[in-house]
């Protein structure tokens, strides 16, 4: 257990993230490079300095912020030690002791790329590219930038994702359009991005993560993945529960929770609404009145919040996620201490734009795919995506363009967090079933009616809530690009332990061939 040191909360300023200029921009596109370095940072006030891996040796990484299509190239480069300061399990597959200790490879999460550029969990690097993983390809990776909405960029190491990330390498980036611009929606200093993450400290202000679920079962290796790991502290931007001052007038909050595992319910504890305009893939039709947002790990929300009628007052942002220890049901605080700088003219609109959803009548095909729990040869839980390793065949193979339902039948007692690469998600619907009968017997008895996605969750979404004894369906069109990328829980310490799997989008087969074969299925 972390020695616990108890942090007074909101004592620092929350920090925002530098934006990255390019080193050039042409009319190809821009060009950026990051370096992924060793650095110590203070993260509270009362804590000493924590050694850190970061995106150009900052903490959250530098912020991404382009528009819409302007094509972004980076090259992502790794000077970090060849040793790891976290606890590897080299029993976990890809994490072996054979393996350098320190491989890192980077994915820009919920962007649309080429497999070349996805950052595939073995295309990884070690400092300097000194040696790389069986399907690295390429040293400059290469972002199209297909819609406007806040993305992410973290690691992606086979393996050891939950290590690399907790140690810092995760940062914003943020797409926009013209469209968005034309909504006068609170802009400049008036929209904060806040990087939601939990995370526990040794007395020396180290970061704790432990090294096993349990010193006294022999039976475990050492280290051993700790499924799951909550930690006890909540981290903003890169400060223990910080504080930021703000203007009595509206403001935008594109919160994106990335914890390891954790799940956080957000609330304002003055019992103002949150009003959510969009989703992982930007802005939806219209704004939702939310009184609290459940994001699970890797969700976000795009949120105005009005504190014109708060002048004077400290409110807290709260999680009040059922089961939250008590020290993390506080986030951070916003104290509305600054006097107006002016009228604020922004706009919360009534319409914030259309989107295309699917309907089912537009899908091919309808795929049942488990989450289930198992134990592995050590008795440890074992999360599995429909009860495969991530070394078995591939059995996922989508054509280009086409769209499917999947049904994701979760069987295990957690709620995960189910992310596609590349491919946008519309949840249909989730229905509880009866877990029992459908593991002794493989047929699905729901016991209740089938659930309508979330008035939030009314968007597309990169990720998906599939709660423990619910079938989760969502429909999709499996593009826009060829080749092999991954679909895994977002909980990493799920992740890293089998719960991922290859997908393959195929080229189209010839046109015709595809008509007359769905013509006579039909
Ligand atoms: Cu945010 Cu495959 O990940
Ligand atoms: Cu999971």
């Amino acid at each position: 257990m972390p020695v616990k040191i108890k942090l007074q909360k909101f004592v620092d300023k929350l920090p925002i993230p530098e934006t990255i200029s390019p080193i050039k921009r042409d009319k190809k596109g821009s060009y950026y490079e990051v370096t992924m370095r060793e650095f110590s940072q203070r993260l509270h006030r009362d804590l000493g300095p924590t050694r850190l891996w970061g995106y150009n040796a900052m903490y959250p990484g530098p912020t991404f912020d382009v528009m819409k299509c302007e094509t972004t190239f980076v090259k992502w480069m790794n000077d970090l030690p060849t040793k790891h300061f976290l606890p590897i399990d080299t029993t976990i597959h890809g994490a072996e002791k054979t393996l350098p200790e320190v491989r890192t490879v980077v994915h820009l999460h919920g962007g649309k790329q080429q497999a070349h550029s996805d950052g595939y969990p073995e295309a990884w690097f070690t400092r300097n590219f000194e040696q790389t993983g069986p399907l690295f390809e390429r040293e400059v990776y290469e972002f199209p930038n297909l819609e406007a909405t806040a993305l992410w960029y973290h690691d992606h190491t086979m393996g050891i994702t939950r290590l690399n990330m907790y140690a810092g390498l995760a940062g914003f980036f943020i797409i926009r359009d013209k469209h968005e611009q034309s909504l006068n929606l609170p802009a400049g200093e008036y929209e904060i991005l806040l990087l939601v993450q939990d995370r526990s400290f040794n007395l020396d202000g180290s970061l704790y993560y432990p090294s096993t679920p349990d010193k006294n079962n022999r039976r475990l290796p050492y280290p051993s993945i700790v499924t799951p790991f909550d930690a006890d502290t909540i981290v903003v931007n890169g400060k223990v529960w910080p504080y930021v001052e703000v203007e009595p007038r509206k403001y935008r909050l594109r919160i994106l929770n990335a914890s390891n595992s954790r799940a956080i319910t957000f609330k304002l504890d003055s019992g103002q609404p949150l009003y959510q305009i969009g989703t992982d893939r930007g802005l939806m039709e219209k704004p939702v009145k939310m009184n609290e947002i459940l994001l699970l790990t890797t969700e976000r929300a795009d949120v105005i919040v009005d504190f014109s009628r708060s002048f004077g007052q400290s409110i807290v942002l709260k999680n009040v996620f059922k089961g939250a220890s008590p020290e993390t049901t506080d986030v951070m605080q916003f104290k509305v201490t600054t006097p107006l700088k002016g009228k604020d003219t922004s706009s919360l609109p009534d319409r914030l734009g259309e989107i295309e959803f699917l309907s089912r009548k537009m899908a091919s095909r309808t795929r049942d795919l488990t989450l289930d729990r198992v134990t592995d040869e050590y008795g440890r839980s074992l999360n599995l995506l429909d009860g495969k390793m991530w070394i078995d065949r591939i059995s996922e193979k989508i054509e280009l363009g086409t769209i499917e339902i999947w049904r994701l039948i979760n069987s295990s007692t957690d709620d995960h967090p189910i992310h596609l690469h590349i491919v946008d998600m519309q949840i249909l619907e989730r229905q509880p079933f009866d877990v029992a009968h459908f593991q002794a017997t493989g047929k699905l008895k729901f016991t209740g009616h089938a659930a309508p996605p979330d008035p939030n969750e009314r968007g597309f979404k990169d990720t998906i809530r599939a709660p423990a004894g619910y079938v989760t369906s969502f429909i999709a069109s499996f593009g826009p690009f060829t080749g092999r990328f991954v679909w895994h829980c977002h909980m990493l310490e799920h992740e890293d332990h089998e719960m991922m799997r290859p997908f393959e989008i195929l080229k189209k087969k010839n046109g015709l061939k595809n008509i007359l074969e769905r013509v006579f299925k039909l």
